[in-house]
């Protein structure tokens, strides 16, 4: 099992639906433990050494937002900015964090080939994300390929729910271990990686995975 810690911040839950709904799947599964920056902390007053504490006890750390103005929801930054710290995550006594596995879970209005080169918003996602990337390299810690869901303001109902029963499918995968990230790295993108080789994905032993 990989201690999976998934750090979520969605600053208007009570309007969400992807998230709402991603949130649900997770809070079922035991062997995760969910931080609802929101929830936690309404005034943006972050318990520092509580969020060290938790980093400091996972293995893999999965960071779950919807994508606001091509980058992360306020709270994110501020946990970032005041969690992240010197001589704590980076700098030469700074080795908290390293070898942890920064997984980017991330939902986007705009649909997927919008986030092209040549699409309306002209990168990549993963290009967008790049400070954050460059944020886990500097703590030492491998930046995982994100996982993305595009399209979110033309979901359908039925679309929802095979998107939340594909992320119920990843988190149980990396918390089970069952992830072949050295294999998934050739690809941008999570999703690309299992699509494109479904031995990336190892099958759950004895049926723990969930079928529906
Ligand atoms: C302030 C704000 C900024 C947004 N910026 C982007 C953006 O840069 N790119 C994009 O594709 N969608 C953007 N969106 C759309 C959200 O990413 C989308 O609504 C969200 O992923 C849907 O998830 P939810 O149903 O959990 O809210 C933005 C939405 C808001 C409210």
């Amino acid at each position: 099992m990989a201690r999976t810690l998934l750090v979520f911040a969605h600053p208007a839950l009570e309007k969400s639906r992807v998230h709402r709904r991603f949130l649900a799947e997770a809070a079922a599964l035991s062997g995760i433990e969910v931080r609802d920056l929101y929830e936690l902390y309404p005034d943006f007053d972050v318990d520092v050494e509580a969020e060290q504490r938790s980093l400091a006890g996972h293995d893999l750390v999965i960071v779950q937002h919807p994508l606001y103005w091509y980058s992360v929801p306020p709270l994110l930054k501020q946990w970032i900015d005041l969690v992240l710290e010197h001589g704590w995550a980076y700098g030469a006594r700074g080795t908290a964090l390293a070898g942890k596995g920064w997984l980017e879970i991330v939902s986007a209005g705009g649909p997927r080939d919008g986030y092209r080169t040549r699409g309306f918003h002209g990168l990549e996602l993963r290009q967008f994300l790049a400070p954050l990337e460059r944020t886990a390299r500097l703590c030492g810690m491998d930046f995982l390929p994100p996982w993305a869901l595009f399209g979110t303001h033309r979901l359908s109902a039925a679309e929802l729910e095979r998107a939340a029963r594909a992320y119920r499918r990843l988190l149980e995968a990396v918390r089970d271990d069952r992830v072949d990230w050295a294999a998934a790295a050739r690809f941008a993108t999570l999703e690309e990686a299992l699509a494109s080789d479904a031995t990336i994905l190892a099958p759950a032993v004895g049926g723990e995975e969930s079928t529906r």
